[in-house]
Order: C-alpha cells, then sequence, then structure tokens
C-alpha cells in the first residue's frame, strides 16, 4: 500500500488543522498515512510568550525516514512569502538524501497558509515546489477538478498550486469548509497518484 507522509510546520495551528484534512484525503483514497512536524526552533519561552499552539499531537520528524515514503506532502505557513526557517532548517539537512537521489521519483507536494489573501500564498508554495523539483519529485498540485477554488462567493484560499488557506491577521480566522475540502481533495491525488506509480 502506498505511504504518505504529510509533513508540516505550524505556529498557530492553521497548518495543522490543513494537515489532518489532507491526511483524510489521501486515506480515503487508500494510502497509509503519517502525518508529522519538524521540530520548532524557537526557544520554548518565545514560543510561550507568542502564543504558539505547542499542544500538536503530530511526532517529530527525522530526515532519515524520508526515504520510507512514496509521497511526501509539505505544508507551512508563509514567512514573507518563502517557507519559514523551521522547514526551511530541516531540509537542509537532506543533502545526503539528495546526493543519493534518494526522493527521486516520488511523489511530492505543497500546501499553505497566509495572513492575508494576497500575502504569498502562490510564492510560498513555489518555494516549497522548488525544493521538491530538486528532490526529483513528481509535483502534484491543486487542479481544478476542485472546483471549489473558482468560488467567488467567498474569500478563500486554494489555487492549481497547492491546498491553502487564509488566516487573517491576528490568526482569527480558521480553515473553511471549502479550504478543508480542497486540502482533502489534494491528499486525495497524491495518494492516487502515489498509488498508480508504486502500487
Ligand atoms: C515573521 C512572520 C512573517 C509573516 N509574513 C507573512 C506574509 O508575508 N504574508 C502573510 O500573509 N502572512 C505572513 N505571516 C502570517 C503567517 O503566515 C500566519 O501566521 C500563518 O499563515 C498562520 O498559520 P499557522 O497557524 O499554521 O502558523 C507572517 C508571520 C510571521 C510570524
Amino acid at each position: 500500500m502506498a505511504k504518505v507522509l504529510v509533513l508540516y510546520y505550524s505556529t498557530y495551528g492553521h497548518i495543522e488543522q490543513m494537515a489532518n484534512a489532507l491526511a483524510e484525503g489521501a486515506r480515503a483514497a487508500g494510502a497509509t498515512v503519517d502525518i508529522k512536524r519538524v521540530p520548532e526552533t524557537v526557544p520554548e519561552d518565545i514560543a510561550r510568550n507568542g502564543h504558539f499552539k505547542l499542544d500538536q499531537p503530530a511526532p517529530v520528524a527525522t530526515v532519515n525516514e524520508l526515504p520510507d515514503y512514496d509521497a511526501i506532502v509539505i505544508g507551512a505557513p508563509t514567512r514573507y512569502g518563502r517557507m519559514p526557517s523551521q522547514m526551511a532548517a530541516f531540509l537542509d539537512q537532506t543533502g545526503g538524501l539528495w546526493a543519493k537521489g534518494a526522493l527521486n521519483g516520488k511523489v511530492g507536494a505543497a500546501f499553505t497558509s497566509t495572513a492575508t489573501q494576497h500575502g504569498g500564498q502562490e510564492t510560498t508554495l513555489f518555494s516549497i515546489v522548488t525544493n521538491l523539483l530538486h528532490f526529483g519529485m513528481v509535483v502534484v498540485g491543486l487542479p481544478y477538478s476542485f472546483a471549489g477554488q473558482m468560488t467567488l462567493d467567498e474569500i478563500t484560499g486554494c489555487s492549481p498550486y497547492g491546498a491553502s488557506t487564509i488566516a487573517g491577521g491576528q490568526g482569527q480566522r480558521q480553515p473553511s469548509g471549502n479550504e478543508l475540502d480542497g486540502a482533502r481533495h489534494q491528499g486525495e491525488l497524491v495518494a492516487k497518484t502515489a498509488i498508480k506509480l508504486f502500487g
């Protein structure tokens, strides 16, 4: 059975919720799914004072386990239009895997969150996708088979490059039903692609 890793970083829990939805979609399509997060690098007292969501049940991933998966989906909130240092610090430890081509031909995908509607969703997704392509991965986006990304009835995240949510300037907005559906849809497509490639 195809093995999917949903690997995420989330400061305030928006990406955590999107990760759970993405995993739901991948499981529904028949894959075995693990949800893991990357280590927090901010000192604990600063994280507590900053009201970071520190009670995230997902286990912390190690770089060496990445080759165990057929598909790796990376989710991270934006930092100035690109992925956060926590995720970059994790990925920057993969030089040995890259040198061996250990992730070549596996399935990859990206999802994100921003405070504002035009605060860098697509550039953040591409900062992740760029990394996936350097790994030699086959990238699955969020095609228009997820019609919810075209709605004009509400403000919404999600684009052809990946699922996304809009958190609001104070993190006050939670992922909408439409955005969670987009994450589920992308998870389903990742799993179906991995199953086609790896059984
Ligand atoms: C240092 C920093 C930089 C940020 N830069 C942006 C930005 O460029 N555009 C934006 O819309 N939101 C920005 N944000 C807001 C985060 O993206 C937002 O808190 C996040 O999407 C919420 O997701 P989470 O709950 O999973 O952490 C920034 C937040 C921080 C702390």
